[in-house]
């Protein structure tokens, strides 16, 4: 099986890898370029374009993350980047950039996809929620392996306020929360998620997954709460399977 290139846009950087779909693992070094300051189209454009020509020996369809709903290709939301993006054909354009496809997944869906596949969700059947705890909440709901695509769990609101205000990561240091107040505040949203969804098994990820010794013991569910394995190489591994065409975990 050819290797594929997945891209992983995110607030701060674009990356991109050569994934081989058998194992979820890079076959190469991950090449990072920063994210363009105004992260407009043309500049995310021509860095996705850059981060493509940097890998000359791949060819093929590219998979690329979006952290905002992604409809065949079209942006619908953009909650942390600018709103510039919204209806804009964003596969189309990044296909343009880089003479070649390019298929476009929500970035939690993709990090949801890879950690089904082959991460912390990795033989679970039943109903796996995936939440991406950053900047924003990214969500990833997925059945028997299967995604439910565009979930937006992140924009719930709780107590007459959006969730992603006041659970993400950006959140708990914006309050300055402890990780102990921290968890109370995400324990009131996974009972939310409970009653809406009822789970099998919740992955947390994103970059604070990596310090999930310092708050997940203190997390309550009725399902089993674990980290994400695959890190923050879950976005590029789940757009390169998106990419294949693949959209069971
Ligand atoms: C966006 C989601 C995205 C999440 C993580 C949210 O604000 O609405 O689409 O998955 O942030 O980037």
């Amino acid at each position: 099986m050819k290797p594929v290139l997945g891209i992983d846009i995110g607030g701060s950087g674009i990356k991109g890898a050569p994934v081989d779909l058998s194992s979820g693992r890079f076959i190469g070094e991950r090449h990072r370029i920063a994210t363009p300051q105004l992260a407009l189209t043309a500049p995310v454009s021509e860095t996705v374009r850059a981060i493509a020509e940097h890998f000359p020996n791949l060819s093929g369809p590219i998979g690329c993350t979006f952290p905002g709903i992604v409809i065949s290709g079209r942006i619908y939301t953009a909650a942390n980047l600018d709103d510039q993006w919204i209806g804009v054909d964003a596969a189309e354009e990044f296909s343009a950039a880089c003479g070649r496809p390019v298929a476009l997944i929500n970035d939690a869906d993709a990090a949801g996809l890879a950690e089904a596949r082959f991460g912390a969700g990795a033989g679970h059947k039943g109903v796996v929620l995936v939440l991406t705890l950053g900047t924003g909440i990214g969500s990833a709901l997925l059945h028997n392996g299967r995604l439910v695509p565009n979930t937006e769990l992140g924009h719930l609101e709780l107590n007459g306020e959006v969730i992603e205000d006041q659970a993400s990561n950006r959140a708990r240091k914006a309050k300055g929360l402890s990780f102990k107040k921290w968890a109370k505040v995400l324990n009131r949203y996974l009972a939310h998620l409970d009653r809406l969804f009822a789970p099998d098994l919740v992955v947390i990820g994103g970059g604070i997954s990596k310090q999930f010794d310092a708050f997940g013991p203190r997390l309550r569910c009725r399902a089993e709460v674990v980290p994400a394995a695959l890190r923050n190489q879950a976005g590029i591994v789940g757009a390169a399977l998106w990419a294949a065409g693949d959209a069971t975990g």
